[in-house]
């Protein structure tokens, strides 16, 4: 299929273009690499050539903001007239910091609300109506240290949840005004980590990482001095929290099957949790992390960090049912993977 993936020079974009590209689909990125870098789909085709997998020319590549909706319009109409059209979307692309978000919610809500606007209309005035949305477990409400299924209450807390539960609205009125015609997954993603087993693709963050691993990689790299454990006192296992990391080419494998679900069943719209269903105390990442790469992390403790919660862990049954998908990777995996990403590129990709 040719696929359109917006933000597909992102950490999950990236890795999912090489899942896309690995199983023969083409691929079209569109990027304004506000938060990214080209390099990082220049990898992607190293990648592909180094294994001999190169069975496509490559990634074509827009950088163009998606607000810009005459671009969009543009690219939709070059490959309608070149004969073959875009098939479907797969939709990274948008700002994900939770902290940015409640300082700015008006850019929050332009660059994710409106972008998805400007693509769903186009999509729909070229006759493209299958997509994957990158929805996030920040959407749900307390999950009382259960399992979190896709019916838990949709409460979230902050502008960046609210801008993913606006979308996923967006889509469902969508879907019901023609019903016949879309076909749309929304992936709701739990703790993406890790990296490319190769090294070659990472998470590359501007700035302080706000997320724990990375931070956890940087302390590790000599780049910062310390990490702080947010809060021993959670009603968990070892008093600090509990989330459901899962590695980031498990999540990118997802992307591929929920594409060719959509394709290959009845018109609908799904929401589908994409999690391990295994939850690891921040105690346990980084115990596991020190072990398997025989590196120590200075740390201490400090107070809870406002706005967490103990323990966020998803119930993936539905994800694994539908696309026939179970994450493969253990937690050792991911951290040897995000190690030796950040070992090799101390810089991101530059
Ligand atoms: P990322 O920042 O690495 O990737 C997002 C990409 O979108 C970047 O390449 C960025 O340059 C691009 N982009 C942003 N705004 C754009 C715009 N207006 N036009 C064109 N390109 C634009 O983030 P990621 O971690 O790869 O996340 C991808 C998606 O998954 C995001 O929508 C994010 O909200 C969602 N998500 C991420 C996580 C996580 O922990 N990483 C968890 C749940 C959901
Ligand atoms: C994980 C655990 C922290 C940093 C966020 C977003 C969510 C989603 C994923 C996009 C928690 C603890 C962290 C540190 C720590 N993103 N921690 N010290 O909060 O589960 O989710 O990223 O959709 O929307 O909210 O992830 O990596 O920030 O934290 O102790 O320096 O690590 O308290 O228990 P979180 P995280």
């Amino acid at each position: 299929m040719k696929i359109l993936v917006t933000g597909g020079a992102g950490f999950i974009g990236s890795h999912t273009c090489l899942a896309l590209l690995e199983r023969g689909h083409e691929v079209i990125v569109i990027d304004s690499y506000v938060n990214s870098n080209s390099q990082s789909l220049q990898r992607v085709v190293e990648l592909l050539n180094s294994n001999n997998l190169n069975r496509s020319t490559g990634i074509e590549t827009c950088s163009a903001d998606l607000r810009d909706e005459k671009v969009l319009d543009q690219l939709f109409s070059a490959h309608e007239k070149l004969g073959k059209s875009i098939e479907a979307v797969i939709h990274f692309a948008g700002l994900k910091s939770v902290n940015d978000s409640v300082h700015n919610p008006l850019k929050y809500w332009d660059v994710n609300v409106g972008s998805s606007i400007n693509l769903l209309s186009v999509m729909n005035r070229y006759n493209c109506r299958t997509i994957v949305f990158s929805s996030s477990a920040t959407i749900y409400g307390f999950s009382n240290n259960k399992p979190i299924k896709e019916n838990t209450l949709i409460k979230p807390i902050n502008p960046y949840g609210t801008t993913k539960v606006a979308i996923e609205q967006l889509l469902n009125d969508l879907y019901n005004s023609q019903p016949d015609k879309w076909r749309i997954a929304n992936l709701r993603y739990f703790n993406p980590i890790g990296a490319h087993h190769s090294g070659m693709l990472g998470e590359a963050p501007i700035g302080v990482p706000s997320n724990i691993f990375p931070y956890i990689t940087q302390v590790a790299a000599g780049v910062r001095d310390e990490f702080t454990i947010f809060g021993n006192d959670w009603p968990t296992k070892d008093g600090t929290g509990v989330r459901d990391y899962i590695h980031v080419m498990d999540l990118a494998e997802g992307h591929v099957l929920a594409l060719e679900y959509l394709v290959n069943n009845q018109n609908q719209i799904i929401n589908l949790n994409l999690g391990t269903g295994k939850g690891t105390s921040v105690l346990e990442l980084l115990n596991t992390f020190k072990r398997v790469n025989n590196i120590n992390i200075p740390l201490r403790f400090s107070s809870r960090r406002e706005g967490d919660c103990g323990s966020v862990v998803a119930d993936n049954s539905l994800a694994a049912l539908c696309l026939e998908w179970t994450p493969e990777r253990s937690l050792e995996q991911m951290c040897i993977d995000g190690w030796k990403w950040q070992s090799l590129n101390p810089k991101g990709y530059i």
